[in-house]
């Protein structure tokens, strides 16, 4: 893709700083963990598959800094930033599936030594990425046996090349359908209050010539009324046991006037996104962000207002009968989600 979150090139971690886009195209270099940890809350780096293989490579240059360490001290240090890590969003459950993944490694009591541990976590790393970027693309192959053609599809927040290893999630079906020359046109949810979908998704589909319009949120069940969708597609940032989906706050509202407009609602996700530990969506933790990121769009300071009584939840739950399926690399499933997820990891 022309513009990948992250790169990891002469064994140096480099990442997009999204929030310079769509002005700006900088790649920054991760050098530590702090310095990972800030790029990621300040979505710098975004998107529940990104900022897993992010915290992947980050405990591979972690582990590297601990080279000269003994085992146990190696562990102990690596242990830190591993629950350093995982406190920094708390709803992607890729985040936790990723350090887990490195976890084992350097936890692994049948390790020879530092020096191999080190190689087996870098290793790891790279292959996190490279699955993520093979899940994309077949996951975008998947969704055409059930995205209808001709395709008047919107989307909410990023998924593309810059949430994810390769081309994407719900963006990677988009994408998959261009490339199969299917007559699609994208409305783009502007995705208040970071405007992941007008500065990002909007800026990506242009970058690859895809046709597409910019709408507000609150534009979305109106353009239903008016018949110029026939569906709806978006991520996932984390997929619990019977199927419901937590995703950017706006997700949901987008299912509801889908449901009332009898318009199907498509979640694309890789298996990594499920976290079949949690029964149903009330269980998953939301991330409360900061009330500046509302306040800042009408240019208020500070000292305006006697309070600044803001709620912002970064993320919301679409309930699993309000989705009509669910794309993932392992193929598309649908009702009853509690059913279909468990024969999903059966394959396995
Ligand atoms: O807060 P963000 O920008 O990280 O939120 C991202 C989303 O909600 C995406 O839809 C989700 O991570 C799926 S991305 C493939």
């Amino acid at each position: 893709m022309n513009n990948p979150a992250l790169k990891f090139e002469n064994d140096t971690v480099y990442i997009l700083d999204q929030t310079l886009l769509p002005h700006q195209k900088k790649y920054i270099r991760i050098q530590d963990a702090e310095a990972a940890f800030e790029a990621i809350q300040a979505l710098r780096i975004r998107g529940a598959p990104a900022i897993g293989i992010m915290a992947a490579y980050t405990m591979y240059i972690t582990a590297r800094k601990y080279k000269d360490d003994d085992f146990i001290l190696f562990r102990k240090k690596l242990d830190h930033t591993y629950h350093y890590l995982i406190e920094c969003r708390p709803t992607a459950v890729n985040l936790a599936w990723a350090l887990n993944e490195m976890r084992s490694l350097f936890m692994d009591e049948s390790s020879s030594s530092v020096s191999e541990t080190i190689k087996a976590m870098k290793i790891r790393a790279i292959s996190i990425h490279k699955t993520d970027a093979e899940a994309c693309r077949q996951m975008g192959f998947n969704g055409l046996d059930i995205l209808p053609n001709p395709c008047r599809i919107i989307t909410h927040c990023n998924t593309g090349s810059l949430a994810t290893g390769g081309w994407g999630t719900a963006m990677g079906v988009i994408y998959a359908a261009v490339e199969k020359g299917w007559d699609i046109h994208v409305f783009v949810d502007e995705t208040r209050p970071l405007g992941q979908g007008g500065r990002l998704t909007f800026w990506e589909l242009q970058q690859n010539r895809i046709p597409c319009t910019l709408i507000t949120d609150s534009t979305a069940a109106f353009l239903m009324k008016q018949k110029r969708v026939n569906s709806v597609i978006f991520g996932a940032d984390r997929i619990v046991a019977n199927g419901d989906v937590a995703n950017k706050i706006g997700s949901y509202s987008l299912a509801v006037a889908a449901n009332y407009h009898q318009i199907p609602v498509f979640v694309a996700a890789p298996t990594s996104t499920f976290d079949r530990s949690l029964e149903n969506g009330d269980m998953i933790p939301i991330e409360q962000r900061d009330s500046k990121e509302i306040l800042q769009i009408y240019g208020y300071d500070n000292n305006l207002f006697v309070h600044n009584d803001v709620y912002n939840p970064a993320f919301d739950i679409t309930p699993a009968d309000l989705i009509t399926a669910i794309v993932t690399e392992r193929g598309v499933i649908k009702k009853p989600f509690q059913k279909t997820i468990n024969q999903l990891f059966k394959q396995i």
